[in-house]
């Protein structure tokens, strides 16, 4: 009897708990940043050339392209019950219009074993990085952008029988910001334009890190062209498949300065809330939180002096993610969310917990308020290839050795694997 009430409480028994029967507890992961070896994509392409504004190549990443197996079990072993990871287009069709049937039979092999064995999949179709051949030819900032996307949706959707969490686009706000980044491809001598570019991008790769406030705002063009790609994918998948779409979109929790109310909703409009717009007629929308920031009279402030940062410069506030998902339920008229990103930089293990569970306790608060989320993957399942910054910054729940490749968890995945066996109530 005693036997059985422990291990009912071990189990997904949600009574007294704020979470839902039902509710996903994993981990998020992109194909680019784990993989290893995206050898046909232009971000491989800009890592190469001299002069690049990352601090070092992604190379083999963690090797998850043939490892995946052992981080779906880890992911299962750990007491999660969801791994969100990214198709890679550039793998898929690296040449255009050549559709790689071994790349989708290897995706397709993914998501069997994480059926098979209850891990349920996320699936993004675009983490960020394209075909060199796409960013050549214009990348997101192109009329054909819209097709071409549209033929790789088109050629991934038979792989998609029995998915149901499904993301178009991985933040097209924060690829809006960093769109001048792959434009150099462009050129036939994309060397002798880098130092330029780098230039106007200065403010993005600084210390601060991309997802930071001194950043150009969203280029308008490829916002308006990834929305555009987002609503063709919605239509291609709503015909061809029946997995749930929406898309997932960073939002900081942007809060006005006192007498700066009327810039708050210029920013969050060309930030945030021209995305979210377009998620209205999703099923779904992916939050992505990991600070909240004031907006002045120049916009976003970023972290105000001598407040505690994490190593990507960010302000540390865990509360950040229950700001995100009151804004994302009133920008979309209260579409169902799901938290598809949320983690810290960090070299401090117990910080990651404390981060985690400040963020959890916002997210608990939401629940009781009623709003729709479906689920929380922490950003991120393994230390990774953290873009710009190399692997220098870290918001692993594994560690991973880069040159044996091997997993050791650390004390936070154990401790988020006992929240989600709890289903939130072992939190605190
Ligand atoms: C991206 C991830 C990135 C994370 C932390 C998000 O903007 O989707 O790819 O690693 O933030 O910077």
């Amino acid at each position: 009897m005693t036997n059985n009430r422990t291990a009912s409480t071990m189990t997904n028994d949600t009574s007294d708990s704020s979470f839902p029967a039902g509710f996903l507890w994993g981990a998020s992961t992109a194909p680019h940043q784990n993989e290893g070896n995206n050898t046909t994509s232009d971000f491989w392409a800009l890592e190469q050339l001299p002069g690049s504004v990352f601090a070092e190549r992604s190379g083999d990443a963690l090797d998850l392209y043939h490892r995946w197996k052992e981080d779906v079990d880890l992911v299962k072993s750990l007491g999660l019950t969801a791994f969100r990871f990214g198709i890679e287009w550039a793998r898929v069709e690296p040449t255009r219009g050549q559709f790689a049937k071994a790349e989708l039979a290897h995706y397709r092999r993914i998501i069997d074993y994480c059926l098979a064995v209850g891990v349920e999949p996320v699936i993004t179709l675009h983490h960020f990085t394209s075909p060199l051949w796409f960013a050549q030819a214009g990348g997101w900032g192109s009329d054909e952008a819209v097709d071409r996307f549209g033929d790789y949706v088109s050629a991934v959707a038979p792989i998609l029988e029995g998915v149901t969490w499904v993301a178009t686009i991985n933040e097209p706000n924060m690829f809006a910001v960093m769109f001048q980044m792959s434009t150099p491809l462009q050129y036939p001598d994309p060397a002798a334009i880098v130092a330029q570019i780098n230039e106007s991008m200065a403010p993005v790769n600084g210390d601060a890190g991309i997802n930071s406030f001194t950043m150009p705002e969203p280029e308008s063009i490829p916002t308006q062209v990834m929305i555009a790609a987002h609503e063709r994918a919605r239509s291609i998948l709503r015909e061809k498949t029946s997995v749930k779409v929406g898309w997932t979109i960073a939002v900081q929790g942007l809060v006005a300065r006192p007498g700066f109310e009327s810039e708050l909703s210029r920013y969050q409009w060309v930030w945030e809330d021209v995305f979210l717009d377009a998620s209205k007629d999703d099923d779904w929308v992916g939050v992505q939180s990991y600070t909240s920031q004031l907006v002045g009279p120049d916009g976003l402030e970023g972290a105000p002096e001598g407040v505690e940062v994490t190593q990507t410069g960010w302000a540390y506030r865990p509360d950040a993610l229950g700001l995100a998902l009151r804004h994302t339920w009133e920008a979309t008229g209260g579409i169902p969310m799901m938290v598809t990103e949320n983690g810290i930089a960090t070299a401090d293990d117990q910080q990651r917990i404390d981060y985690t569970t400040g963020a959890l306790e916002g997210l608990a608060a939401v629940l009781r308020d009623g709003l729709d989320v479906r689920g929380y993957l922490h950003w991120t399942l393994m230390d990774n290839f953290e873009w710009v910054h190399g692997y220098e910054k870290t918001f692993g729940l594994i560690a991973v050795d880069r040159t044996t490749f091997a997993r050791t968890p650390k004390p936070s995945a154990y401790w988020l694997g006992q929240v989600a066996q709890t289903n939130g109530r072992s939190i605190r």
